[in-house]
């Protein structure tokens, strides 16, 4: 190992002073390296063939800047100077110039060199997403989840994993000050509930929203398709498009760098979305297909029920607060929307009962959307159950529990449900 390091750092070296000597035709040598012999006093002895000349393995051959005469490994094997003329910055096994650059997990390197200094590497300093720092730390603190390292999250930044993996924009004002709804119903609470066994066959999959910012278009979206089916007891199963949102809703929206939930939600009241079927979901902002005074009809999507022409629409949002009523509004109506404050540490979620840990970075933060689909109990410990929207490998088959009745991560702080159109139809039931 030492044998081999040492013939690469001599051939570097050579290759270095090469180019100092005149320009890249000339042979590196081993010249004075051949013999090992280093002299004081010019002698003949001492110097070597080099190209049509001699060059020199003697302390004169330096004597002034102009006229050297130095053989090409000259200060390597007679002054030692190994560590200042290796020419590059070393990566695995391989050298990389002054300027070139690498990718080390999510951090750009670029080999730079002082003046004179060594070479070495200088990388940004961004945090990646993931973090060996929360892998570690939340498997030895038993904190009732466990972390894991996502493959498809390596090799990411943090500050992007926020932008393209949440894509709730902060509330306005007005709409973080919107009253919550009081339901306040004394019906007995069923310590488990799950709408994808009290609705088999009614609850939309989990999406994989892709490195797309989009969040706000897929919980709308998949919300609405849910409530949909329930309310029309199964006559209208559809899946619906977060396309149609991410595409066509662009006032005010920022695409796959996020979008304001209540724009959505105005949005899909106004103008309703289509099936996924009709504008499948591609985690980019497209053209949209879709004419502002439309219905399935002219959009060309083909509806489950032949009645139905106009798009899929709902009422005016609403907002739900406490624990009961949220549980209450599941129950009786399906999914419901929230927001929750996502920090590093829930990226590495693979199963069990989420709370914020705070290992990792603690600084970077995101809101992000996601759909509530139940609640349960496991030891006398609550939780909700929730779908995300980051494909099925990740967390609990893509759906994750988090601590219920404490407000974890915010998740209680702003949840909305639908109301007008769906519940009229589940009142038809
Ligand atoms: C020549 O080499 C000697 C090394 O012993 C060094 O002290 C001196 O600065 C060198 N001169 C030039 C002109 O590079
Ligand atoms: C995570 O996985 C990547 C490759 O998929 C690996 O290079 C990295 O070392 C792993 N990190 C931890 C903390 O296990
Ligand atoms: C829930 O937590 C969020 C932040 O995490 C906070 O802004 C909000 O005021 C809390 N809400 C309640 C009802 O405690």
């Amino acid at each position: 190992m030492a044998y081999t390091n040492h013939i690469l750092l001599v051939f570097f070296g050579a290759l270095a002073l090469v180019l100092a000597y005149s320009g890249p035709d000339l042979p590196p040598g081993p010249y004075c390296g051949l013999t090992g012999q280093c002299c004081k006093d010019r002698q003949d002895g001492c110097s070597h063939r080099i190209l049509d000349s001699k060059c020199y393995c003697d302390e004169f051959c330096n004597r002034t800047a102009g006229h050297d005469d130095c053989c090409p490994d000259y200060p390597q094997v007679c002054l030692g100077e190994i560590q200042e003329t290796v020419q590059g910055c070393k990566f695995g096994s391989q050298y990389y110039a002054k300027g070139e650059t690498v990718q080390k997990d999510c951090h750009k390197c670029t080999c730079v060199r002082g003046s004179e200094g060594p070479y070495d590497w200088e990388c940004d300093q961004d945090p990646c997403l993931m973090s060996d720092e929360v892998i570690r730390n939340v498997r030895q603190a038993g904190l009732g989840w466990r972390a894991t390292n996502y493959t498809q999250f390596y090799g990411k930044k943090l500050k992007d994993g926020l932008i393209y993996k949440l894509g709730t924009l902060p509330l306005s004002r007005e709409t973080a000050r919107l009253g919550r709804i009081n339901i306040d119903k004394d019906v007995p609470y069923p310590p488990q509930f799950d709408s994808r066994q009290h609705w088999k066959n009614y609850i939309s999959p989990v999406v994989d929203q892709g490195w797309c910012g989009s969040d706000w278009a897929v919980s709308v979206a998949t919300i609405i398709s849910d409530r949909f089916a329930i309310q029309s007891n199964g006559a209208e199963k559809v899946t619906l498009s977060p396309q149609s949102l991410l595409s066509c809703n662009l006032k005010q929206q920022q695409g796959c760098h996020g979008g304001h939930i209540d724009t959505a939600w105005i949005f899909a009241k106004n103008h309703g979305l289509v099936d996924e079927e009709c504008f499948p979901y591609q985690a980019k902002v497209t053209n949209c297909p879709l004419k502002k005074r439309g219905n399935l009809l002219t959009d060309r999507c083909r509806p489950v029920v032949p009645q139905r022409t106009s798009r899929y629409k709902v009422g005016p949002p609403g907002r739900l607060g406490k624990e009961i009523d949220i549980m209450f509004d599941i129950m009786q109506s399906g999914p419901v929307q929230a927001i929750m404050t996502v920090y590093q540490d829930f990226f590495h979620y693979r199963d069990g009962i989420y709370r914020r840990s705070r290992f990792g970075n603690n600084e970077l933060k995101g809101l992000h959307s996601v759909r509530v689909v139940g609640w349960g109990e496991e030891n006398g410990d609550k939780y909700w159950i929730v779908a995300n929207s980051w494909g099925t490998s990740w967390g609990e088959d893509g759906y994750f529990r988090i601590a219920r009745g404490e407000n974890e991560s915010g998740i209680e702080s702003f949840v909305v449900t639908v109301l007008s159109d769906v519940t009229e139809a589940y009142l038809r039931k």
